[in-house]
């Protein structure tokens, strides 16, 4: 890659001006996305494989029919107000919404962000159940915000200097691969896990009528794309019914068609009772929707608003987006099934090539690989992990990391097998060069 002074210029005013967030060394300024393809402001061209941190699930730029929907939208108006007015559109939009979405779904609440719609589920599971209390993953990662943040765990940089988080227990997460319990099989760490909160947190710590929530991802993405075995979330769904606990499932990453399904829940065959989705909803803008299930009821008046929820330009945006996924359901899901196999095929072989590359798993197009410094000891390969993220970039190719030592393999789903092949290829000759 070619890093001329523009692009110097550009980091340096911005590290000046904007205060330091996640982002990883790289020397990317983005200029525009075309096709499969994402270009710097000096021209150089790259494949992401991280949909612009899976938002772009559809295609780089989302597509035509979302930006002209977007585009129309700007001529007529762009903000409604839709908490203190109504308008026809957002309606319409969530009508669509819940019809994708089990049977007896539901009402929704919109808003800008990932963390917000973890929020409004924090809310209306207090709400709903009159309970205080709520439980989430080791690993986990809910957002930013007070409220989410104190349900993310997964990194101590993300809370550090924020606490206290009153309220919220944390569990181990069943990770095959490394197995907090050191359980027998995936099956048994999943029962395990179980058995945890049954004894030692409802047993022991919080009662369990005093328990709003479990809030889950159906596969942890920051927290290294782990998939939990296959039985776990029917078990939680048992144990959140025995004692009336609602589960809170974030859809945020993993949902929107990446794992086939527009729920990544659905692959385990459970159903939770809130779901919140964000970034791919909006094809490229800001929105959020929390949905509930509709016997949960509805909130009363004044308990929760925002100003931008429900944005008409976001909702044209992820209203055309939506349709485009109805209409091509049936193709979107046998691409993401036919490149999901060609993916993790191809991270199979390296995985048996290479001692560099300790595991490969995930549902569809959500893949991780995770990187060790020896298969026996599974001891995180982190400066590898970097390594290769820097050869692939200086190579056209953009992976973001995940856990301590993992990649996360998400192009957009509509990205063509030519290009995913040539990424690949580039993440081949990375670890190669990072085993020495
Ligand atoms: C699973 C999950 N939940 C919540 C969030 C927070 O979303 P946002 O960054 O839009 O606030 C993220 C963002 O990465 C996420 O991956």
């Amino acid at each position: 890659m070619r890093i001329g002074a523009k692009i110097k210029g550009v980091i340096d005013r911005d590290r000046r001006v904007i205060f330091t967030t996640t982002r990883e060394d790289f020397p990317f300024v983005v200029d525009h996305g075309a096709g499969d393809h994402v270009f710097d402001i000096e021209g150089n061209r790259f494949i992401d494989f991280g949909s612009f941190v899976s938002v772009y699930t559809l295609g780089v730029n989302a597509n035509a029919q979302i930006r002209n929907a977007a585009k129309r939208q700007i001529d007529r108006l762009t903000h409604a107000m839709f908490a203190d007015f109504r308008a026809e559109l957002p309606v319409r939009f969530a009508e669509k919404l819940v019809g994708m979405f089990p049977p007896g779904f539901g009402r929704v609440f919109f808003s800008n962000s990932g963390s917000e719609a973890i929020e409004d589920a924090i809310k209306l599971s207090k709400l709903f159940t009159e309970r205080p209390h709520l439980i989430a993953f080791y690993g986990a990662f809910h957002g930013r915000t007070m409220g989410a943040l104190g349900l993310t765990a997964s990194k101590t940089a993300h809370r550090a200097h924020f606490s206290p988080f009153p309220g919220v227990t944390h569990v181990p997460f069943p990770d095959p691969y490394r197995c907090p319990f050191n359980s027998g099989s995936p099956e048994e760490c999943a029962k395990d896990a179980i058995d945890y909160i049954e004894t030692n947190v409802l047993g022991k710590e919080v009662p369990p009528d005093e328990v709003a929530a479990i809030f889950f991802e159906p596969i942890q993405g920051e927290g290294g794309y782990i998939v939990p075995p296959a039985g776990f979330f029917r078990q939680l769904r048992k144990l959140a019914d025995r004692h009336g606990i609602l589960l809170v499932d974030d859809e945020i990453q993993a949902g929107y068609m990446r794992t086939g399904r527009f729920l990544a829940l659905d692959n385990f065959g459970a159903r939770a009772d809130i779901y919140a989705m964000a970034k791919s909803l909006g094809g490229g803008f800001p929105l959020a929707a929390t949905v509930a299930r509709r016997s949960l009821g509805d909130t009363p008046a004044g308990a929760h608003a925002g100003t931008f929820g429900g944005n008409l330009v976001a909702v044209a945006a992820a209203e055309a987006s939506l349709d485009y996924v109805r209409r091509n359901m049936r193709s979107l899901q046998s691409q993401v099934r036919r490149k999901g196999k060609r993916i993790m095929r191809r991270l199979r072989e390296m995985e048996g090539r290479y001692e560099l590359v300790g595991d490969v798993r995930g549902i569809g197009m959500m893949i991780g690989m995770e990187l060790v410094k020896s298969k026996e000891g599974k001891e995180y390969a982190v400066a590898e992990r970097d390594a290769v993220m820097k050869s692939c970039f200086n190579h056209g190719l953009i992976l973001l990391p995940a856990g301590r030592s993992a990649l996360r393999i998400i192009p957009p789903i509509t990205m063509s097998d030519s290009n995913i092949d040539k990424g690949l290829d580039i993440i081949e000759d990375a670890i190669r060069e990072a085993s020495g």
